[in-house]
């Protein structure tokens, strides 16, 4: 097989919810249609944030898949499958955000009985900022939830995108009799278990029993609406992430999943070219490149190794590879390339394109970096920094240890693990993280490697507005409050304490600009 049709066979995708939503119990059902697991159930051990602070190789034999499963990948119709985790709950991070800059595209999944929740916003407007596409599957059909326009347009008005039913979902609940497929034109019918049973258009109006249920009768008027009126399904604006492909089905009973995956693997895109310092590199030029977009650190002080994940962007990864690390043009000695699989991590012989290996990172490497071969010299567009919502104080509870705290601070900062601010004029450390596991981490961390006990005063949620360096501001308009920081760049910005506060201050200094990092377009 050549380079090309190695890179076609590649879908790599990240699944994005809210918690509880059902993304376990969807992604359980897509490694058994892979195979990879033999009995539902055995995904697990999510519910307790606490692991994640422990020893995470510990962890992932504790947890089996669910560590590890930081990248799935199996065979399924003759695709190569790899599955992005952007974990969520107490895991929630910068590495949940920096995990979809590594995807193709993007399953999200919403919970009929809730609609559309705080963390798939998050987690959508990263994907809008990126392009990528996202394929909808509404979840929980087999529950009383909301009505299907409502959802849809829920979709459409809170996320700003595009809708394309591509089945209908008949009734909910304990009237739920299945959906009807767009694009086969048959019912799918549910029948309170893993069974379908497929209804032709042609016999539908032959069913007495249908033709007398009301529930299938207002579903059909419905969706008769949609066809006429409705969005028209536009491939070319699906692979923009203009419009979303929406399936609607149960992961628990499971019904409607195969069909959606197949769906999805069908149109979802294949690894395309991706942007660098010196243009676009094609997935299949012949020379290995790729980039890191995570690093995760071993807890245990025993072992100060730590796992880069990389994603592969051209070319063939071989175990053994000699390449560079673009940004300090030094080589390395790729031998210890692992692969992460299910429940063993087996070591990748070879990889291409859209597959993520983790590689052993002896302290060189930082989120972001590229590892190229070939005479060409590039790096892929930075990664994104994600403006952080929890923000604390942070100081050594020895004062003598303060060269050893800003040693650790300044690796841990540089790693990416976390963000570092300056108060102005007082020039207290203050970090910021996406997630409250960040602080818990650094403090681990701060701890074993730096030999640092460090003391947390908690400022809270704020939000971060950064201030254009060219303009003149009086730093007297700035207290505890909307607190003034500069980055790590030196830029200035202002902490707001919240919503009202931010308000207040543009209305009081309508001059003053406010630049959201965040903001999407
Ligand atoms: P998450 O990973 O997105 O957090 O969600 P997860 O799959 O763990 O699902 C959250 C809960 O919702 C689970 O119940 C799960 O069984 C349930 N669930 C998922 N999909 C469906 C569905 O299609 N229909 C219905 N009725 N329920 C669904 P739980 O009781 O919280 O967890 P468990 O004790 O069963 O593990």
């Amino acid at each position: 097989m050549n380079l090309y049709e190695e890179v076609n066979k590649r879908k790599t995708f990240a699944i994005i919810s809210h918690p509880d939503a059902g993304k376990t119990t969807l992604t359980e059902k897509l490694l058994l249609y892979g195979n990879l697991i033999r009995s539902a159930g055995t995904v697990k051990g999510k519910k307790s944030g606490k692991f994640a602070t422990s020893d995470w190789m510990e962890i992932e034999k504790q947890r089996g898949i669910s560590v590890t499963s930081s990248v799935m990948n199996f065979p399924y119709r003759g695709y190569h499958i790899n599955i992005l985790d952007t974990p969520g709950h107490e895991d929630f991070s910068e590495d949940t955000y920096r995990t979809l800059t590594a995807v193709d595209s993007v399953v999200m999944i919403i919970d009929s009985t809730k609609g559309i929740e705080a963390q798939t916003i998050k987690l959508f407007k990263v994907c809008r900022m990126r392009g990528i596409p996202i394929f909808t599957f509404i979840n929980k059909l087999d529950r009383e939830g909301k009505e299907t326009l409502e959802l849809l347009e829920e979709i459409e008005e809170v996320l700003d995108i595009e809708t394309c039913p591509m089945n209908w979902p008949i009734g909910m609940g304990k009237r739920f009799l299945g959906v009807f497929d767009r694009n086969k034109q048959e019912l799918v019918k549910f029948n309170g278990n893993e069974e379908e049973t497929y209804i032709p258009k042609e016999e539908l109006e032959l069913d007495e029993t249908l033709m007398s249920n009301s529930t299938y009768l207002e579903a059909m008027d419905e969706f008769a609406l949609v066809e006429e009126a409705g969005n028209r399904f536009s491939l070319e604006d699906v692979l923009q992430g203009k419009q979303t492909p929406v399936f609607f089905g149960s992961a628990l009973a499971p019904f409607g999943v195969q069909t959606f995956f197949d769906n999805f693997i069908a149109m979802a895109p294949a690894p395309g070219g991706r942007k660098t310092t010196e243009g676009v590199i094609s997935p299949d030029n012949p020379d290995f490149s790729g980039f890191i977009f995570k690093i995760q650190a071993n807890m245990n002080p025993a072992h100060r190794d730590r796992v880069a994940f990389l994603r592969v962007c051209s070319g063939k990864f071989e175990r053994g590879m000699d390449v560079k690390l673009a940004r300090t043009n030094k080589q390395i000695k790729l031998s210890q390339s692992q692969q992460f699989v299910a429940s063993s991590r087996g070591t990748v012989e070879e990889a291409f394109a859209g597959d993520i290996i983790g590689i052993y990172d002896p302290n060189i490497y930082r989120i972001g970096d590229t590892l190229i071969t070939g005479k060409d010299k590039f790096e892929y567009n930075e990664l994104p920094q994600f403006p952080p919502e929890l923000f604390k104080k942070v100081t050594a509870k020895n004062v003598m240890k303060s060269k050893q705290f800003k040693k650790g601070i300044e690796q841990l900062v540089q790693e990416g693990a976390i963000q570092l601010f300056r108060q102005h004029r007082t020039e207290s450390y203050i970090l910021g993280a996406v997630g409250e596991l960040q602080y818990e981490v650094f403090q681990y961390r701060m701890q074993n490697e730096y030999h640092v006990d460090v003391m947390f005063e908690t400022i809270g949620e704020r939000i971060p507005r950064w201030l254009n360096p060219e303009q003149k501001v009086d730093p007297s308009l700035f207290d505890e409050r909307n607190m003034l920081v500069t980055d790590r760049e030196e830029q200035p910005l202002v902490l707001f304490k919240n919503d009202f506060s931010l308000n207040w201050f543009k209305d009081k200094n309508p001059t003053i600009e406010l630049i959201d990092l965040f903001e999407v377009n």
